[in-house]
This record gives structure tokens, sequence and C-alpha cells, in this order.
């Protein structure tokens, strides 16, 4: 990559080539600005390689600001409304790259993540995007006419900077609190990080019952418990040695607060006691039998067990009350994490720079002019399902454009 002119001024500079850093740059060249982007990475947007299970879940149809996580949640809405997944899916389209959509909404590429990859490389090739990569920044200082950004190549000045370093979510692929920090030394609040998107966990003694049911994967309902503003969704919930995982687990876990119980149901589409006491006078069948025409029956056993139920007893000879407790252990089951697996695992972070730092119209700080911060590294978090994406796009041209 082009390792020249390291102390012309450049129009902006964008600090991060990942999935928002790419966009931006690329709307800002195409405007005809003269932009460099810099990554410490050796390897391109490895976060966009690896997601999606590799097929990067690139946007979601239904795309809307109430899929977003946020201490301020109308921040969003600008930036979502002018950049859509409509047109992230024509820029799809003119690349020729295949796509299906998963369900609810959610796009995948046919073939594989490069291919997202490499059309946001042309795009910044187009917009004549100079690179630095990999190229460390030492520093970050306001001038007084723009910026000095110390890097391990040299100094480089430009009028505008856009940090767009993302969260902590798996630091073994480059991620760092790069974003974090240079918020602070500019004295902005930076709502408290947090893993989000993540696999929960429980204490080892209390999780060992439910150990042998690892690997078992079921449709379920999944809450917080809290009664005000409550999020449930309806997803896949998925058995694992420490825990649950899954992409219910995953939803529910950037809801959840250390301290909270989370609560599933394994049979959203059944009032288990109703049917357990109707069922009395019209079944012959033990407990484990009949559950196992609802459930797993690997499950059904591992349940029984653990809840402390004798899966041989006949249903018509338990008590209703035995019955309405069973219900309720799996209608309404209540689990205490007590962590996630962290960001070792976790898909994005939650938390960031406080939005209220930022001008929605195009992620600038207001107190800095010149000075943006976009993607990940904003405390604006999608659920699971393709919106991370839509909000490093959106961002991304938000900032790009107003350059
Ligand atoms: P992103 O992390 O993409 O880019 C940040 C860039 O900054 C990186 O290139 C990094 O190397 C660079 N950087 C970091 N620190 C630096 C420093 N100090 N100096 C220089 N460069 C630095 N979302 C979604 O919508 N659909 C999906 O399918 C998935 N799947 C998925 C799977 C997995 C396993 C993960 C971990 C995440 C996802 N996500 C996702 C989330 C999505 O990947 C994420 O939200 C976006 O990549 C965020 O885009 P950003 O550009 O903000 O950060």
């Amino acid at each position: 990559m082009n390792q020249e002119n390291f102390k012309t001024l450049f129009d902006l500079v964008v600090i991060g080539a990942g999935a928002a850093g790419m966009m931006c740059a690329a709307t800002a060249g195409q405007r005809g600005k003269r932009v460099l982007l810099i990554d410490h990475a050796t390897k391109l947007a490895e976060k966009i390689r690896i997601s999606g299970g590799g097929r990067c879940n690139f946007t979601n149809l239904y795309a809307s600001p109430q899929n977003f996580l946020s201490e301020n949640p109308h921040f969003c809405k600008s930036a979502l409304s002018r950049y859509t997944p409509q047109d992230f899916l024509s820029l799809v389209k003119r690349y020729k790259i295949a796509f299906h959509e998963k369900h609810k909404g959610q796009l995948f590429c046919d073939d594989s993540a490069e291919d997202i990859i490499r059309m946001l490389k042309s795009e910044c090739d187009l917009g004549k995007v100079e690179w630095r990569m990999p190229c460390s920044v030492q520093s970050l200082t306001k001038a007084e006419s723009g910026f000095q950004i110390q890097t391990d190549q040299g100094l480089v000045k430009s009028k505008n900077v856009v940090v767009a370093t993302g969260g902590l979510s798996i630091p073994k692929i480059g991620a760092t609190d790069f974003s974090f920090r240079i918020a602070k030394e500019f004295q902005l609040k930076v709502i408290e990080p947090r893993p989000a998107l993540v696999p929960l966990t429980f204490d080892a003694s209390s999780w060992e019952p439910f150990v042998p049911l690892s690997g078992i994967s079921l449709e379920v309902d999944i809450d917080t418990g809290e009664k005000k503003n409550k999020a449930v969704f309806r997803e896949d919930l998925l058995f694992t040695h420490r825990g649950l995982s899954g992409p219910a687990v995953l939803q529910i876990s950037s809801f959840w607060q250390s301290g909270q119980v989370i609560r599933v149901n394994l049979l959203p589409e059944i009032d288990l006691a109703q049917d357990l006491i109707d069922a009395k006078s019209t079944t012959k069948k033990n407990l484990s039998n009949y559950l196992a025409a609802f459930l797993p029956a690997r499950l059904v056993d591992g349940l029984l067990l653990a809840h402390g139920f004798d899966g041989a007893l006949r249903i018509a000879d338990m008590q209703d009350k035995r019955l309405r407790l069973l219900g309720e252990k799996l209608n309404r089951w209540e689990l205490l994490p007590n962590g996630s697996e962290g960001y070792r695992k976790a898909e994005v972070t939650r938390g960031g720079v406080d939005t209220r730092e930022l001008s929605q119209q195009n992620m600038m700080v207001k107190q800095v002019p010149g000075l943006y911060f976009i993607g990940e590294a904003v405390d604006v978090t999608g659920w699971l399902g393709g919106f991370n994406f839509q909000w490093a796009w959106a961002s991304g041209a938000a900032a790009g454009a107003s350059i």
C-alpha cells in the first residue's frame, strides 16, 4: 500500500478500516476528498470475514431504530433513515454479489463474506483512498487547523479525523480500546462498555444437572423477566457445557445485566400446566413419554431430573399442584447467569462513546469540530441479525457524506 506523502494534509484520516471505516472513507473519497485509511491489522476487515459464519449477514431488510440499544434511543434514527438496507443492497447488487434471505429479513452472501470486503475495497479505490496498513496510531492531537496523527510510520496531518476502530469484542483479531481512549482524551463521556450478543454462563454447581444437555437446540421464547420495557425474542436456544448460547441467548444477553434473571419458555405454543391437567383424563402415558411429544427426549429426561420430577410417574397419578409446578418450570424457567463468555466470544460491545457528545446528522463531536466517531465505537448496539453492520454502513455514510 502507498507509503508516500506522509506530511501532506488530508481532508480526512479514518482510523480503523473495518465495516464503518471503509464505508466512510469510500463515501468521502468519491466526493472528491483526499482520504487516508489507517489500520493496525495485517489482514483487512477480519471481523467482516468471520461474520455470519463466513457469509456475512450484511444487513436486515426490516432494520429500524427499535432494533438498536442505546442510552439515547433516538440518536440512530437520522443516519439509519438516510442510509437504508435498500441502499446497501443496491451496492451489493451492483457488484453482482449473490445473496439470500435466511429468515426475519437477514441477508447473507451466498458464497463468502470476502465478497463484501472486496466490494468495500473497490469502493475505496473508486474514491482514490490512500492506505497505511499495518500502521499503529500513537497519538491524536488537535492542531490549529485540523489534527496531527502520530503513527509508527510518521506524522500525518488532516483537517478531519474519523475514529472507526470498533469495540472490544474478539481481541485476538485486533479489537482494541482505542476509540474509548481517544474519547476520554478529548474529555468525552463513554457509556461503560460491556460484552453483548454473547453466550451466558452459570456457576458450575448449579449448571451441573444441565451439562449432559449440551448440544441440544430448540426454539424458545426468552426475556429478562422485567415487567417494564420487556424485550422478548423467539429464537433458537443452545445448551452448552458452561451455560446457554444460540441466537435466543445472544439476543437477550444485550439486555441482561449482572444479577438479573433470564426467563425461558421452552414450550412457547403450549400452556403446559393446563395441558397436563387436561391430559390426566385422556392419557395413560408417563411424564417422560408424554413430554417427548413436545421436546427432544434427551432434553425431557434431563429437565425432569434437574427439576426433581420422576419421569416414570403416570400423569393420571400426579397431583395438579405438581403438574402446575412442572408447567411453571418449563413455561417460565428462571435462570440466574453468573456472567458471560466475555469479549472473547461477544459479537459486539454494548456502550461506547456517549451519543449525546455527537451530532446525530453526521457523527461529529459537538465540542470538537472535525472529530468523528462511527460504527461500534458509538453507544448504538444492534440486535443479532445484520443490524450491527447496517449501523456501521449508515453511520459511516453519514460521516463520509458530511466531510
Ligand atoms: P470493526 O471491528 O469492523 O473494525 C474496526 C477496525 O479498526 C478493525 O479493522 C481493527 O483492526 C481496527 N483497529 C482497532 N484498533 C485499532 C487501533 N488501535 N489502531 C488502528 N486500527 C485499529 N454484525 C452483523 O450485522 N452481521 C453479522 O453477521 C455479524 N457477525 C459477527 C460475527 C462475529 C464473530 C463478530 C465478532 C461480530 C459480528 N458482527 C455481525 C458484528 C460486526 O462485525 C460489527 O458490529 C462491525 O464489524 C462493527 O464495525 P466497525 O467498523 O465499527 O468495527
